[in-house]
């Protein structure tokens, strides 16, 4: 079977009815990026970040996935498919996707305000914990912080992400602006030879100076399009 490569974001959950965050209207226009998403905005109020967290995770239980979520799951018929996502959200999982690597964490998860990427601390939490408070302690007595990489942070799984991208025959990325990187640059690790696609409603400027097949729409209608381009 071929490697098939999908580079998820925002774009893909948004017919699941979770904002994306630098369209109009988006999370970061709601929410001042600096001091909900960084280490510093933490450190100087970890009540609103943990809150603005909590109020993430109470969304995730009423949201579920979209079409588009579950025709990625689907390919996993025709191609060894694995999902790279910036999303924090669990929705292709929930779709059925087997190989889902988080860039950017999983609002699921919590972790040592300390340690974040030990292993040891990080913990998965059931839904009826979704609601982290200040005083709720990780293993080595630091507050629970969300398992989420802030602007500033290290993203401990570019390197997984890399080595699969190296190995795509065929890469498809669905919903994201490509502002953010390291994520932004995982094409330049696709092989030459492979095929790319790209699927968004708007147009995305790619700068690797490749071919790419751009499918202008929505995550559900482009994977249906892109599902008939590959299997006819
Ligand atoms: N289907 C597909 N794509 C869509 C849809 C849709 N229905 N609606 C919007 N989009 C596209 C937008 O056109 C845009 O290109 O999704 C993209 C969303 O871009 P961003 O809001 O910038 O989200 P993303 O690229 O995932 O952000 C990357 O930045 O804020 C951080 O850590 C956060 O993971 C996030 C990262």
């Amino acid at each position: 079977m071929k490697n098939l490569v999908i580079l998820t974001g925002a774009g893909m959950s948004a017919e699941s009815g979770i904002s994306t965050f630098r369209d109009a209207g988006g999370l970061w226009d709601q929410y001042p990026v600096e001091q909900v998403a960084t280490p510093e905005g933490y450190a100087a109020n970890p009540k609103l970040v943990i809150d603005f967290y909590n109020a993430r995770r109470k969304q995730l239980l009423t949201v579920k996935p979209n079409h588009g979520h579950e025709l990625v799951a689907e390919l996993e018929k025709y191609f060894n498919v694995t999902v790279i996502t910036q999303n924090v959200d669990n929705l292709h999982e929930c779709a059925g996707s087997s190989r889902v690597i988080h860039l950017h964490g999983e609002l699921t998860k919590v972790t040592s305000s300390r340690q974040p990427n030990n292993p040891k601390y990080i913990k998965e939490l059931k839904p009826e914990e979704f609601e982290v408070k200040m005083g709720d302690l990780a293993a080595d007595g630091s507050q629970l912080r969300p398992f989420i990489v802030w602007f500033g942070e290290s993203v401990p799984m570019i390197e997984t992400a890399m080595e699969y991208a190296e190995k795509a025959d065929i890469f498809l990325i669905i919903g994201t602006s490509l502002n953010v990187y390291p994520a932004a640059g995982l094409l330049n690790y696709v092989p030459r030879a492979a095929s790319v696609y790209l699927i968004d409603p708007k147009q995305v400027p790619i700068a690797s100076g490749r071919e790419v097949h751009v499918i202008q729409k929505g995550a559900s209608e482009g994977m249906e399009e892109f599902k008939k381009i590959l299997l006819g």
